[in-house]
């Protein structure tokens, strides 16, 4: 079933096409990749999916409703993590949890305590509980984002760049998590610049320069950029996702 759609999605800003007329189907229950490099579109695109930005055309669909106009009821269903943290500095791990479970409507205390242990144990945060936000390396505030993001149990899970800037042994842990969440059923949405992410997805949406460049399985895109040559048993670098991603964007 298609859990994300959108038609003819774009975003213009200054008389520039930041996103231009993207057609986009995403099927419930997958891990799929938003791969381009900076300035690309996919911040944009993300945000106008999270009704969180106006489009300049075209409709986002999320479970079949139009997403302008269920805004509230769609944005139960979604979990957003902002490029940048959106955390309080002055505020602890523990502090700052409980502050957006508030916020995204976990009302019952004991639930939401309950809810904040079990994130603090699945981020290897129990440590960091007590600890203020700004005293906390780059990977722990990272982790802190993340777990906000899953407070309010979303079914879909959008993150946009959830990896950046963070040592390799974290962002394995981090795509551990993002497994462990599609195995209970979630949908995740997740950009990257790092383009040997894409082989972590089940899909991958590839943006150059606000146009869908290429959509499909890794592999998939693989095939289709070194057809009849392609051959897994080559050197990874030969067939590495940055020569997929050079390919269908020259
Ligand atoms: N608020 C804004 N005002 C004007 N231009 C913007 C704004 N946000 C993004 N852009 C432009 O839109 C394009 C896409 O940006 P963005 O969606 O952030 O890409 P990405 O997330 O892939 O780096 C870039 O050219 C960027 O400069
Ligand atoms: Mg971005």
């Amino acid at each position: 079933m298609e859990i994300i759609k959108t038609k003819n999605l774009s975003k213009r800003y200054n008389g520039n096409l930041a996103v231009d007329s993207l057609n986009l189907s995403i099927e419930k229950n997958r891990i799929v990749g938003l791969v381009g490099p900076n300035g690309s579109g996919k911040t944009t695109a993300m945000r106008m999916i999270c009704g969180l930005l106006r489009q300049t055309n075209g409709e986002v669909e999320i479970n079949g409703l139009n997403l302008s106009r269920n805004l509230s009821k769609i944005q139960e269903m979604l979990g957003y993590l902002p490029q940048q943290n959106a955390l309080f500095p002055d505020l602890t791990v523990y502090e700052n949890l409980y502050y957006f479970g508030a916020v995204f409507g976990v009302c019952d205390r004991k639930l939401l305590n309950r809810k904040i242990n079990d994130l603090l144990e699945k981020l290897g945060l129990k440590d960091q509980k007590k600890q203020r936000i700004e005293k906390l390396s780059g990977g722990f505030q990272r982790r802190t984002a993340v777990a906000c993001s899953l407070l309010h149990n979303p079914e879909i899970i959008i993150l946009d760049e959830p990896t950046i800037g963070l040592d390799p042994a974290i962002r394995v842990e981090f795509w551990n998590l993002f497994k462990g969440l599609k195995s209970q059923g979630k949908t995740i949405l997740i950009s990257t610049h790092y383009m040997e992410e894409a082989d972590e997805c089940d899909e991958v949406i590839i943006l150059n320069r606000g146009k869908l460049a290429g959509f499909g399985g890794p592999d998939e895109l693989r095939k289709k950029v070194f057809g009849n040559v392609y051959d897994l048993s080559q050197t990874k670098s030969k067939n590495s996702f940055e020569n997929v991603y050079l390919n269908l964007t020259k």
